[in-house]
């Protein structure tokens, strides 16, 4: 622990070591950096992550999660149901419900992102929707109902169109998006909130259907890095489970780069590490590896640690359920083993069983 020198002005205790010592990080040893919380399904990682989080948000952070299952909104609540001191900075969206976006505050290329990346929209149409874009922006009708009738009524290829009246039936099937825009002000009230005292916007993801998941994530992404690049957010710790599922492929390569530049600092979250790329792996500065049995999972992340291979299989073969093994910047090297301490958080993470309550 001295090696290590773990003690910086930030402290988040992470956990017990096997001799009872303190397992204490420092909040700068995770930030501007790439991480990876990995391990066997039940062994603790999402658990991990929340940790990580409220006390992010304690040192007033901005953080965002891609919340798969719908376990993290409430964070703010005690094991009994009461409120935390996070309460006030746990703010839960859930697409469609509280959190919808208005054409008119979208900007032209996350649409298009939107359009190209979650939807598919081929070069020709895609070129023809930015001209209608435009058109409709400079007469001040930028708005579903006056997209919908334009993308009738366009003169135009007929595939063209077709390609667009699919389009825009996802958004509005996607029912994400809204022409009120008091509907459409929490994600930047919230965002303010966030910049301001810290806090943790919670993006539900669970019960949305692939293609919605798709738009609402590269809304998401649009919209930090334009508030990113304008200043109006200083950094945002972004945690996602389960990226494979929503993140496209040529975002990966985009978060270690552009997007890390601009001050968005993933961690990603998995039961499968093959699932990750391998240039995550190499350029991940810290991983939090939970058990893991399969060789195959063993093999994937063995190769990729910070560590030699043989101490990653040896220790991870054999870690307990809610022991984690830390390795790189946090521990400044030194593969340290702890088991994460509980909090009182109401974490909804509780596998479900059938036989559980009846013994
Ligand atoms: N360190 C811990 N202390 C107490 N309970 C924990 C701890 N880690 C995990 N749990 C509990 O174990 C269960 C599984 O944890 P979870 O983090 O959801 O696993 P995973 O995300 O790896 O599948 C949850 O009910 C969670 O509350
Ligand atoms: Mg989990």
């Amino acid at each position: 622990m001295k090696l290590a020198k773990l003690d910086g002005k930030l402290p988040i205790t992470l956990g017990v070591t096997k001799d009872s010592s303190l397992l204490t990080i420092d909040a700068s040893s995770i930030d501007g950096t790439l991480n990876i919380i990995t391990g066997k399904k039940g062994c603790g990682k999402s658990y991990l992550s929340k940790l990580l989080m409220v006390n992010l948000v304690g040192y007033k952070a901005t953080v965002v999660i891609f919340d798969l299952n719908g376990e993290y909104s409430s964070l703010g609540m005690t094991n009994d149901g009461k409120k935390n001191i996070y309460y006030d900075k746990i703010h839960a969206l859930t697409p469609s419900q509280n959190f919808k976006v208005a054409l008119e505050q979208l900007h032209l290329n996350t649409a298009m992102g939107i359009l190209v990346n979650a939807l598919h929209l081929p070069g020709t149409s895609a070129r023809e929707f930015r001209r209608l874009w435009k058109s409709l922006k400079e007469r001040g009708k930028l708005n579903m109902q006056e997209l919908g009738e334009a993308i009738r009524d366009l003169n135009c290829n007929q595939h063209v169109r077709d390609a667009l009246a699919s389009r825009f039936h996802s958004f509005v099937n996607s029912g994400f998006f809204t022409d009120c825009i008091g509907e459409a002000q929490l994600l930047n009230e919230t965002l303010i909130k966030a910049k301001d005292q810290g806090g943790a916007l919670v993006i539900n993801l669970k019960n949305t259907s692939n293609v919605d998941r798709q738009i609402i994530v590269e809304y998401i992404l649009g919209k930090l890095v334009d508030s990113l690049s304008n200043w109006k957010l200083k950094a945002v710790f972004l945690f996602a489970e389960e990226a494979h599922l929503y993140l496209r492929e040529t975002y990966w390569d985009d978060i270690v780069t552009r997007m890390r530049h601009y001050g968005i600092f993933t961690t990603f979250i998995t039961n499968q590490p093959d699932t990750i790329q391998e240039t995550i792996y190499r350029q991940a500065d810290n991983i939090f590896l939970f058990n893991f049995t399969n060789e195959h999972d063993l093999d994937v992340v063995s190769r990729a640690a910070r560590v030699d291979s043989e101490t990653v299989r040896s220790i991870a073969r054999d870690l307990p359920p809610h022991y984690c093994l830390s390795l790189g910047r946090v521990v400044r090297d030194f593969p340290i083993v702890a088991k994460v301490r509980s909090l009182d958080i109401k974490t909804l993470g509780e596998t479900r069983l059938f036989f559980k309550d009846m013994n």
